[in-house]
């Protein structure tokens, strides 16, 4: 394909739960087939070389959910960082985690840590995974850490803002919702503010690379402005 790459792609991974009811499943096992969809989505992206790729796997608000299924997603995410992303090591992807660490169980805590040290000196691209995240609760850690850092206020614009945020990273390109859902629920306000959205109907879990290179297809008829003519 001749497209042109997002630098940075940012995708809410909706529809685990609606992907099993199809199928007479539990929610737990729509959860476990979206983890499997993101390695084989992950690999794909980072090997046809887009650097960024942030995903949001559980936001503060998630935990209203019932506890049986948090718990889940607790267990789900201790084995995915501690065993099934060794592939991100092979990719020399570094991961990141934007969130807060508050409410987060020890042991989920514990194997984000060791992600995070394991391939921190890699180089080829980032992982950014929102876990326990809120966009608009980073904006308000944003500003505590400006006000900490005791900067000149004057000397803030919108990009060197970046460095208060969670993670350092390149403004979003490209944010996809998948399961026909056309809401942003709080993911990378701040991030996202020129970014293009695509609203695929497949949920998750069936959001493969066929589903991708169709998105890719969609970003290159945009027209990017940036608030300019052209
Ligand atoms: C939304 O679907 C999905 C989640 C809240 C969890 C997303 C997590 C994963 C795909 C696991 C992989 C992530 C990592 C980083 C290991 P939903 O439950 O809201 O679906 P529904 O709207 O159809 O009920």
């Amino acid at each position: 394909m001749n497209n042109v790459l997002p630098k940075h792609v940012g995708i809410i991974m909706d529809g685990n739960g609606r992907w099993t009811l199809e199928r007479g499943l539990s929610r737990s096992n729509g959860h476990q087939a979206g983890c499997d969809n993101l390695k084989n989505l992950a690999s794909y992206i980072y090997d046809m070389g887009i650097k960024y790729l942030s995903v949001y796997a559980f936001s503060m608000d998630n935990f209203k959910r019932e506890s049986k299924e948090v718990n889940f997603l607790m267990e789900l995410f201790i084995k995915m960082f501690n065993k099934e992303f060794k592939f991100l090591m092979d990719k020399n992807i570094k991961v990141v985690f934007s969130g807060r660490r508050e409410n987060l169980p020890k042991k989920v805590l514990d194997s984000m840590d060791n992600i995070v040290l394991n391939t921190k000196e890699n180089t080829s691209g980032v992982l950014n995974i929102c876990l326990n995240y809120s966009g608009q609760y980073e904006i308000i850690d944003m500003i505590k850490k400006v006000i900490d850092s005791k900067v000149d206020i004057n000397s803030l614009n919108r990009d060197n803002i970046y460095k208060y945020l969670y993670q350092d990273l390149p403004p979003l390109d490209f944010v996809i919702r998948t399961s026909g859902e056309k809401r942003i629920s709080d993911f990378m306000l701040y991030q996202s503010s020129y970014a293009e959205y695509y609203f695929p109907k497949v949920y998750f879990p069936d959001f493969n690379e066929k589903e991708f290179d169709l998105a890719l297809l969609e970003y290159n008829k945009r027209k990017r402005r940036f608030g300019g003519v052209k």
